[in-house]
Formats: C-alpha cells, structure tokens, sequence
C-alpha cells in the first residue's frame, strides 16, 4: 500500500475542456501553484493541451505536467474537477445533475486513491448539487470538499457594480450568495462601496443604486452565463481566473473570506446540502462559514435557493 502524501503546491485539474484548460492557464499566469497537473480520458485532447501550456512555461515559475493517466493527480493539493456535461443554450445548470452525479459518483473514489489528502473544488455544475455527491460518495470531511460556487457570480456582479458606481472594483464590497444558479441572490443589505452604504453611493450628486437599479444588476448577474454561452457555446475565462485565486486562498496559511460553497451544518437552520456563503478558507480548506448578517428577506431567498438544491440532490439519489 503506497503511503500518501501531500505535495506542498500541486494544482491537479480534472477535465481539459475550455474551462479546465482556462483554469490551468490562469493558475499558470498568476503563479498560484508550483506544479499544474492536468487530467482526462481523451488522451490526444489532454496530452496536447498539457504539451502546449508547457511550451510556455519558460516564461513561468511553474511546471505542467499529466495526461490520460488518474495518477496524474497523486499527492495533489488540490483537485479542482471540470470535467462534465456542460450547459448547452437555454439549459439550466440543474439539468446536467443527473449526467454530472453519475460521471462524479464512479470517479471520485479513484481520485481519492490518488489524493486521499487533497482539497476537493468541483466546478462542475451543477456544483452545489455536486459537492454534496463529491462529499458522501469519498467520505471525506465536509471541510475538504467545496465548489468555487458563487465566487464567480459575485465577481460578475462587483463588475457590474463598479461600472455603475465609476470606480475601481476592489472598492466595491458585495456578495451574492445561495445557488450557483438561477436561485442565487445579492447581499444588497451589507453591500458597500468603500465605507458607504450601496443606497447611499451618489455619481454627480445623484444616487444611482435604486432599488430598480438594484434588481437588474442582480438579474445581470445571475443570468450572465446564458448571455455568454448563446454568443460563444461557453463560459472559460472568467471561472477560470475564479479558480485561479480560489487555488491561491486554499494554498495559503492565511484565512481569506470567500464565497464560496460547502456542505451546510446549520447555518441559517440549513444542513446537508451544499450553497455559498462568505466563508473562511486557508491551506485546511473550509475554516467556518460565516453566519453573515441578512434581511428577513435575504434569509427567506437563501432557505428559497437551499430548497431548489436539496430537491436536485434528491432527484439524484443525494
Ligand atoms: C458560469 C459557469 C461556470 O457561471 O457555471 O459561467
């Protein structure tokens, strides 16, 4: 039996498709781990993917490696899973649950062989549903299994926002949190652009966060994957920048505050299935999930897009 351990900065990634590909390319670019390992079962499609990100990687600090073969992943620090059916035009991301809990239920246990100490991302969506198949079908602490969730969504809407607002988006401080999906919602109670209240933020004297305003930056951001898929078939680049940094937090000793997705234990009276909230997260993986402070009506929109979760999971056997 071959002992275990686990490589100080090793990225493993599970599928080379676009999005897997992306991720690889910008964990590369933003130097966020010292090796990158890409894994599939199509063997041309990975080992020339692998072949040119290591053409580049002079002009790195990185090395790339992997291939058809699982144990590419061993003694990852993390795996970041990409692999899956993908969202076609006008698909919602819960109708791939079926699809994406069979490939994920029958690989994860190889996966763990592998990497029985990595930290486990799934991007795959729909990734709630599926970090919750990812955690019961390994065994493994809920702390170690997470999915990027709305880390992505909530830089979209920071995006949108600062657009909005005329400034630098780390001035803007929002979060949208429940379901990567349509179910998922803005913070708008504890948003803020530097120290000022979102409502209170005025462009020439004008206040330009209305509650009109409000509800269409939210819409834009929720759907703003159905807008990208119809015009290029895909989103890639900015997941994979998501996972880029969250690949930076989870190698790190020092806590960040993500938004970010993992199996609930009470928080908001939810347990057992996956959604995001701010949440601590470090080189030990999940640190806790924070109970941040919501309206009654945000509270009502997460157990909302938590009950949306739990009907997928168990229409999936979960
Ligand atoms: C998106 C995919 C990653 O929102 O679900 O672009």
């Amino acid at each position: 039996m071959r002992t275990s351990t686990r490589h100080p900065s090793k990225l493993s990634i599970v599928g080379a498709g676009a999005v897997g590909t992306s991720l690889a390319y910008a964990a590369l670019i933003r130097d966020s781990a010292k090796v990158v390992a890409l894994y599939d079962i199509a063997t041309k499609k990975v080992e020339a993917e692998v072949k040119d990100l290591a053409h580049g990687t002079q002009f790195t600090n990185s090395v790339v490696m992997g291939g058809d073969d699982i144990t590419a992943v061993r003694d990852s620090s993390i795996v970041i899973i990409t692999a899956g059916a993908k969202q076609k035009p006008g698909q919602t991301r819960l109708d791939l649950a079926a699809t994406n809990a069979r490939i994920l239920s029958s690989m994860m246990p190889q996966l763990v062989e592998q990497a029985p100490e990595a930290l486990y991302v799934l991007v795959t969506n729909p990734c709630d549903v599926l970090t919750v198949v990812a955690q019961r079908v390994s065994g493994l602490p809920t702390a170690q299994v997470l999915s990027t969730g709305t880390l992505l969504d909530t830089s979209r809407l920071r995006y949108l926002v600062a657009q909005k607002a005329q400034v630098a988006q780390p001035n803007v401080h929002s979060m949208i949190v429940g379901e990567h999906g349509d179910s998922e919602f803005p913070l708008w109670s504890s948003a803020r652009i530097s120290s000022v209240a979102i409502r209170d933020w005025t462009v020439a004297g004008e206040r330009v966060f209305t509650q009109e305003v409000l509800d269409g930056l939210a819409h834009e951001a929720a759907f703003a994957a159905y807008e990208v898929i119809e015009g290029k078939g895909a989103t890639n680049y900015a997941i994979g920048l998501a996972g880029a940094r969250l690949v930076e937090a989870l190698l790190s000793p020092t806590r960040s505050v993500l938004p970010v997705s993992s199996v609930l234990d009470g928080q908001y009276g939810i347990s057992g299935i996956a959604l995001s909230l701010p949440t601590l997260v470090s080189e030990h993986g999940i640190d806790r999930v924070l109970e941040a402070p919501m309206s009654a009506d945000e509270v009502s929109l997460l157990h909302a897009s938590a009950e949306r979760i739990r009907q997928t999971a168990a229409s999936v056997g979960f």
